[in-house]
């Protein structure tokens, strides 16, 4: 069959993959391809088994695959085959020399422009779909660009907004899909062919054309918005304890204000996952590199207050439980950074596992998805972490539970029974704010939830 359009994408992960499958749903008329150089990952995309847990994803990759989207791992020669390509490599912190703990690692996107050069011989499209710092354009057209090639390279930044979890709704349902480009004749007419791809499902009104700076800024921006809200709720959460109001019904109150709005607005243990802390801390690495010293520590404060509300959750688990939990059994209902993901990059649990083994608890993990992430984390630490995927059976013996991800089905369970077999007196730490506190006290735990009163029997 004879494709109108091919597009490939480098870098099969949580935004290639899942991106690339909803193209190839939406636009059965082009061909779709996605390479990786990790060859189990590209192998479980042709399996079954898919490498990430996405609700919805399974279907879609099944409806598609083999007929318009294809997993490979052969790059150099899908880079000479297609015109458009993608680009959603990992963009991870830095962890050593200039900018260590802050810049964004950027050595796998240069090692990908440099690839596609070296196996380019006719004009293609590039198109930033990594999140990548502010003029990363800039760099990308030099390398590409500046050849003895005579081959004309554009580069487009078309950053992604979806959410792990609910990644399906939000890229079949975007609020807006944002398409940046050099304001050339070129850059216009690539832009263009882009804007035509996702004119395919999502209207023109929320296709958002810009420069190409604006574009790029634009995402970090985003996320250091989001990541903000929680951090000035977490903040409030704590003067709330403090004070006998609840976070909750702040939350309530403030959230009805059209100007505010009620959504990222759930006071927790904190925000994880792979994307907010990178996300500022390069943003807080690029200000300070242009001399904006404030507007970086401003930033860098989002940061700080998360990582603070994280280690209050652990200091309020010791102090309240007779200030040790040596040698006492923990249970952690929820790994993973948030639910319906298996992911746990960057997951409050790991902060708060590693701060209570240090204080030489025994802890024990359940996660409906994240268990074998959580084990893989763990494979060095033997002693004191254990995993059961039935909440029943970690709560057995324990001394404290404490919910750190937000999954529907801890929210139903008999915690009549639980309480039972749990040692006593029974404590229920709630890091989501899911569970209904008051009735957890009448049945005789010590509750302790984010931003409230304790509910206490001693
Ligand atoms: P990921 O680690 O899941 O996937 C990246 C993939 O790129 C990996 O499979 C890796 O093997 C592959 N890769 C690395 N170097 C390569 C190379 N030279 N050639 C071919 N493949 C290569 O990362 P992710 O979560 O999909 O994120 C990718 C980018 O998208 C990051 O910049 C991230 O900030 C951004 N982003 C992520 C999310 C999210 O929710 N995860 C959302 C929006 C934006
Ligand atoms: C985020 C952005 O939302 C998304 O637009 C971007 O493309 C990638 O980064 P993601 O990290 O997948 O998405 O999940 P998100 O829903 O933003 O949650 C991030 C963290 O914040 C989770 O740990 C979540 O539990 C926490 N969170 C979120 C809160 O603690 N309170 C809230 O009100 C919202």
């Amino acid at each position: 069959m004879d494709f109108e359009k091919n597009i490939l994408c480098i870098g099969a992960g949580y935004v290639g993959g899942p991106t690339m499958a909803m193209i190839a749903s939406k636009c059965p008329k082009y061909k779709v391809t996605v390479v990786d150089i990790n060859e189990d990952r590209i192998r479980k995309w042709n399996s079954d088994n898919l490498p990430i847990y996405e609700p919805g994803l399974d279907e879609i990759v099944k409806k598609v695959r083999g007929k318009n989207l294809f997993f490979s791992t052969e790059l150099n020669k899908h880079i000479r085959e297609n015109r458009i390509i993608f680009v959603s490599v990992n963009t991870p912190t830095k962890t050593f020399g200039q900018g260590a703990g802050k810049a964004a690692d950027l050595q796998y996107w240069e090692k990908t422009a440099r690839q596609i050069l070296a196996n380019s011989t006719t004009p293609k499209i590039i198109v930033e779909k990594s999140t990548l710092p502010v003029r990363t354009a800039e760099t990308m057209g030099q390398i590409l660009n500046g050849n003895n090639k005579n081959v004309q390279f554009d580069v487009i930044s078309n950053p992604e907004f979806l959410s792990e979890g609910t990644a399906i709704n939000d890229l079949e349902n975007p609020d807006r899909v944002l398409i940046g480009s050099k304001e050339t004749p070129e850059g216009i007419r690539a832009r263009q062919e882009i804007v035509e791809i996702y004119a395919n499902w999502v209207s023109h009104n929320r296709i958002i054309e810009s420069n190409i700076w604006s574009s790029e800024l634009s995402k970090l921006t985003a996320n250091a918005f989001l990541a903000q809200r929680i951090s000035s709720i977490n903040s409030m959460s704590a003067l709330c304890e403090k004070t006998e109001a609840d976070i909750d019904e702040v939350a309530y109150a403030i959230g009805t204000d059209s100007r505010i709005g009620p959504k990222f607005l759930k006071a927790s243990v904190g925000f994880g996952g792979s994307c907010f802390k990178k996300d500022i801390l390069n943003l807080v690495y690029i200000c300070q590199s242009y001399g904006l010293t404030e507007v970086a520590d401003y930033w860098e404060s989002v940061v700080k207050i998360n990582e603070w509300q994280e280690r209050r959750f652990i200091q309020n688990i010791i102090s309240n439980m007779f200030n040790t939990v040596a040698g006492k059994k923990i249970a952690l209902f929820g790994f993973a950074f948030k639910a319906n993901t298996g992911d746990i990059r960057e997951s409050p649990a790991i902060y708060i596992a590693r701060g209570l083994l240090e204080e030489k608890a025994h802890i024990i993990i359940s996660d409906p998805r994240a268990l074998p992430n959580a084990r893989d984390y763990f494979k060095d630490i033997q002693e004191d972490v254990t995993f059961e995927m039935d909440p029943y059976r970690v709560a057995k013996g324990a001394h404290a539970i404490a919910i750190l991800t937000e999954w529907e089905l801890y929210r139903n369970l008999d915690f009549k029974r639980i309480l039972k077999s749990m040692a006593q007196p029974a404590f229920i730490f709630d890091g989501r704010n899911i569970l209904d506190h008051n009735k957890l006290f009448k049945l005789g735990f010590n509750v302790f939830a984010i931003g409230k009163s304790p509910l206490k029997h001693f």
